[in-house]
């Protein structure tokens, strides 16, 4: 286990198909002004929305109703919510729904108080907040992004075709966040599947890298694992709690910050999937879904040309978590029946597997390699030219 760390999480969880009732009593903390931040509507269709106004009311809050939040939360949204949080001095932002209303929530709690444009400042300079922060709660709804237990805010600016993630700091996690597996069983299935590969990339994109014996890459297998053997219960019966609530934990404790310590992580994977995002406002798991393939194997490519140099985790992929055999194969063998497997896996839970399904053409590979964070990792350093040629390969 190599480097040096802080670990800490102030994050508070409620979990089970209770967990609403520790709402009332959380609430005491905070004043009486309540953000109500939502998206298009599911939480009203589901009856959600309803039993948290209730609690609210009950516990005599004024509600400030802040919905509309969309998939993929844009800045102009996140312009209008921080002038609505200042203009009615909110005590709490309370964010009920996925990964896209918490990130959103979180991005206009360091807003309201900012003085200089808040896109520009965290997201283009990776700035940290120095003004006053309004605290983040959540009621978790759909599984995936980690947002519920994280600093993370990602934010898309159509006009730039710019998709980019800010990590905040502690201030920004939630302070609390509320998480009932039975919330997730009125997710559509496309939405349900691309959470699901969410999560594997979250875990995968951490255990891919670092060379050294690493207690997180053990906690990862497990992770992975158990998330392998549940999703494909929950594909074939969405209403199996067994199998939502494991995957539920799975996501949180895939992106709390525990999987990251002494890891360097990839995420380069993340950066092709933000870049198509920009370009097509798909469904972030789905991006993500459609260029892995291409990339795990242009990276075992990499390293094979490399003197293998990190293929031991490819390996140790395919063996520790699907059961590859190893007798009579080289390294590179090994590490792509991982990848084989991985590829069936996700064709078996029913993802995107080529980009086009997601609106993406040929002509458009240039400008989103363009829209490309790229940075060296572990075990490659790609070009400009190489995103051109995984988006190409993922069409
Ligand atoms: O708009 P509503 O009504 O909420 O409907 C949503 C939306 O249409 C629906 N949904 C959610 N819960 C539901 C439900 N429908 C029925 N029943 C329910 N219980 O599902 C759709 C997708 O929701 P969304 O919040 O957009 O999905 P997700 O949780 O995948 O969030 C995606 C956003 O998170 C960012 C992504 O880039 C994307 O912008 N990420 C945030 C991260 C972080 N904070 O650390 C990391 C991730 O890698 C990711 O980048
Ligand atoms: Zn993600």
């Amino acid at each position: 286990m190599l480097g040096n760390f802080k670990y800490s999480n102030p994050t508070k969880l409620y979990f089970g198909n209770e967990s609403l009732n520790f709402l009332k009593d959380e609430l005491k903390n905070y004043g009486k002004t309540i953000m109500l931040s939502y998206g298009s509507g599911s939480i009203k269709t589901n009856g959600i929305y309803d039993k948290v106004v209730d609690i609210l009311k009950s516990e005599g809050k004024t509600i400030i109703e802040d919905s509309g939040v969309m998939s993929n939360p844009t800045v102009e949204k996140l312009y209008e919510g921080a002038k609505m949080a200042k203009d009615n001095a909110v005590d709490l932002i309370l964010a009920v729904g996925g990964g896209s209303v918490i990130d959103y929530a979180k991005g206009v709690a360091a807003s309201a108080y900012c003085e200089t444009d808040a896109w520009k400042t965290y997201f283009l300079e990776q700035k940290d907040p120095t003004c006053k922060i309004i605290p983040v709660a959540s009621i978790l709804t759909m599984v995936g992004t980690g947002s519920e237990m994280n600093g993370g805010s990602v934010i898309t600016n159509h006009k730039e075709k710019l998709k980019i993630g800010k990590v905040f700091d502690d201030r920004l996690f939630p302070k609390f966040t509320i998480l009932n597996p039975e919330y997730t069983f009125t997710v559509p299935q496309y939405q349900m599947v691309a959470g699901f590969f969410d999560i594997m990339s979250h875990i995968m994109e951490q255990y891919f890298s670092n060379f050294d014996d690493n207690t997180t890459d053990y906690l990862a297998e497990g992770l992975m694992r158990s998330l392998i053997h549940s999703s494909l219960i929950a594909v074939k019966n969405p209403k199996d709690y067994e199998a939502r609530s494991n995957i539920m934990w799975i996501a949180t404790w895939a992106l709390n910050t525990l999987l990251k310590k002494g890891k360097n992580g990839d995420w380069i994977v993340h950066m092709i999937g933000q870049a198509i995002g920009a370009h097509t406002n798909a469904t972030h798991g789905m991006t993500l879904s459609a260029v892995s393939i291409p990339y795990y194997k242009y990276v075992i490519d990499i390293i094979s040309n490399n003197n293998n140099k990190g293929m031991d985790k490819f390996k140790r992929f395919a063996v520790n978590v699907w059961n590859v055999k190893q007798d009579g194969k080289d390294d590179k063998q090994i590490a792509l029946e991982g990848i084989a497997c991985l590829e069936k896996w996700m064709n078996e839970i029913g993802l995107v597997m080529h980009s086009a399904e997601l609106g993406v053409k040929e002509d458009m590979l240039d400008a989103i390699a363009k829209s490309t964070i790229l940075y060296p990792t572990d075990y490659s350093s790609l070009n400009h030219n190489d995103v051109v040629e995984i988006l190409r390969q993922s069409l």
